[in-house]
């Protein structure tokens, strides 16, 4: 049986790599990354090369910098997934892992590369190991509890427009916003007219050098953000244990 695994490897920071990743890491025959075509190394690669010799890792172009749905990004979810199928083919029986930041169940090209992999190996165990992601370590470090008691979470990502994320803040749930970038600041004035600006926090390159950790109202509101960038808002609290007594 081929064993293909979709690895989190958290969001930048190697000691955020589960005990469980870091076994994957260290035994798997292979452990594929996916990197743009720019040839800089990519963002879940630094993390895998704490845990794993490079001469195990091998990167597969994914053409991350298309922020559309373009027929490019497709033909690389295709030749990506015909180069892990030629590896199985070359090895059959190997466990190859696939390195995803954050966590490979929230917008993670994993998903992608398994759907087309099953495609084409007939004899394949697609497994999954769960990562930190990149809004539960901002929440962490800036101290901010994503929800408590009878709050609600949604988690938006800007590149679908900001008319549902705006409806959230309206109804005063704890919302995440993600792939924002150049959006940044249309997603700060949303933040700004719907009130909820002031306990927003934001989080760039996390885990990573120059990383840029502060509250979202501190931030210039006119220039844009990196694509590495979260911002979390939680609701407006009043005292101990006001999340219970939400309607
Ligand atoms: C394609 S999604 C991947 C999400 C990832 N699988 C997770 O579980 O967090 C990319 C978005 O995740 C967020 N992100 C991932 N890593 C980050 C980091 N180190 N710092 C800040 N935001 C990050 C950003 O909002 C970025 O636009």
């Amino acid at each position: 049986m081929n064993t293909l695994v979709g690895l989190g490897v958290g969001p930048g920071d190697p000691e955020l790599v589960t005990v469980k990743a870091a076994n994957l890491l260290a035994a798997a025959d292979v452990v594929f990354v996916p990197v743009a075509d720019t040839g800089e190394t990519g963002r879940a690669e630094q993390t895998v090369l704490h845990y794993a010799e490079a001469w195990r890792v091998e990167r597969v172009v994914f053409a991350l910098h298309d922020r559309e749905h373009t027929a490019r990004r497709e033909e690389a979810w295709d030749a990506a997934a015909r180069r892990v199928a030629d590896w199985f083919g070359e090895h059959p029986g190997t466990t190859a892992a696939f390195a995803t930041i954050g966590d490979p169940c929230v917008y993670s090209t994993f998903t992608y590369l398994a759907e087309s992999v099953r495609g084409l190996v007939g004899d394949l165990d697609v497994r999954l190991v769960p990562g930190v992601t990149a809004m539960q370590d901002l929440a962490a470090r800036s101290g901010t509890p994503l929800v408590e008691g009878r709050e609600a979470l949604q988690l938006f990502p800007m590149t679908a427009g900001s008319a549902r994320f705006r409806e959230a803040l309206l109804r005063g749930d704890s919302v995440v916003a993600y792939k924002f970038g150049r959006m940044l600041p249309e997603t700060l004035a949303v933040l700004r007219e719907t009130g909820r600006i002031a306990h927003a926090v934001y989080g760039a390159g996390l885990g990573l050098p120059g990383e840029d950790l502060r509250p979202a109202a501190d931030l210039d509101p006119f220039a844009p953000g990196p694509y590495l960038a979260t911002l979390v808002v939680p609701p407006v609290r009043d005292g101990r244990g006001s999340g219970l007594r939400r309607p």
